[in-house]
């Protein structure tokens, strides 16, 4: 019998058939493990997808899982944190998918280490692809939003910026730069039509998770949560596409802790 805490739940989608027909979306990190799960979400609801990652093999091949579902999907390459590259690849999607109305800055980056050893290199390597590349994907994005008069962003943080893990400083400072940089754009952009949200996911046992920690990080995790297992990707499908669906339309600058009642804000 399988362990309650090893229990995956299914996606379910805030969405409802259709709602985002006519829609382009551009998900960073869309070659990670997280970012094609919200992919086939916004897909699924009609939305084509553009996949942005640094890696461009990642990205091809995440593009074609779900091209071969049938979805109108195509990866990208782009450093987020190069304007020029994201400027390249957002007016290449525009041109094979259309303007960019839904973006999901979930592009990231982490390394555990301690304090004194991070170089500046890994800093910026770090703030470049949490926090840089959100402000500025964001930035080259927001033209065509304004111009329809609708647009959303979620920017992905994370939990640690509660936690504060002492091994992740650089990754902590850069994450809870984007829950700020989120309230700040949702005033800037309200009028606009754009809402600006955040999402805090708790530790997820992902492969690359799993294959970095010990299997008893994550059933310490799951033992301080209200909701006492392992978190899984599926678990963020819903509260991401809350954000975008019709039932958020005047919800902005908030940021949703998903980690199964861990931290309380
Ligand atoms: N996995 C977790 O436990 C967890 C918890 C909280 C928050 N998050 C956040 O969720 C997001 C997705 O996480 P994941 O587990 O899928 O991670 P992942 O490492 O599987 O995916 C992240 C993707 O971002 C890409 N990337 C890194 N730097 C980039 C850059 N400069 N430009 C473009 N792409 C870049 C990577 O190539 C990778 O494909 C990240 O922002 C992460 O910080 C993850």
């Amino acid at each position: 019998m399988t362990d309650p805490k090893h229990i995956k739940p299914k996606a379910v989608s805030a969405l409802s058939t259709g709602e985002l027909e006519g829609k382009t979306a551009l998900v960073t990190g869309g070659g990670g493990v997280i970012g094609p799960a919200y992919a086939r979400a916004l897909a699924e609801s009609g939305a084509a997808v553009a996949l942005v990652d640094i890696d461009a093999g990642k990205a091809q091949r995440a593009a074609k899982k779900l091209c071969l579902d049938g979805f109108k999907v195509q990866g990208w390459q782009a450093d987020v944190g190069v304007k020029a590259d994201i400027e390249a690849a957002v007016l290449d999607a525009q041109n094979v998918l259309g303007g960019i109305d839904i973006l999901i800055n979930n592009a990231g980056y982490a390394t555990t280490m301690d304090f004194e050893d991070i170089s500046e290199a890994e800093f910026d390597k770090v703030l470049n692809a949490n926090l840089k590349g959100a402000f500025f994907v964001s930035q080259v994005c927001v033209p065509h939003m304004k111009e329809k008069g609708w647009g959303r962003i979620v920017n992905l943080t994370s939990t640690v910026s509660k936690i504060g893990p002492g091994d992740l400083p650089h990754y902590v400072a850069t994450k809870t730069g984007v829950i700020g940089l989120t309230r700040s754009l949702a005033r800037a952009l309200g009028k606009h039509g754009i809402t600006v949200n955040a999402l805090a996911p708790g530790m997820v046992a992902t492969e690359p998770i799993i294959a970095l920690y010990p299997e008893s990080a994550l059933d310490n995790h799951a033992a301080r949560r209200s909701i006492k297992r392992w978190e899984h990707a599926e678990d963020l499908v819903g509260p991401l596409t809350y954000y975008c669906s019709k039932h958020a339309d005047f919800v902005t600058g908030q940021t949703m802790l998903v980690d199964g009642g861990q931290q309380f804000d």
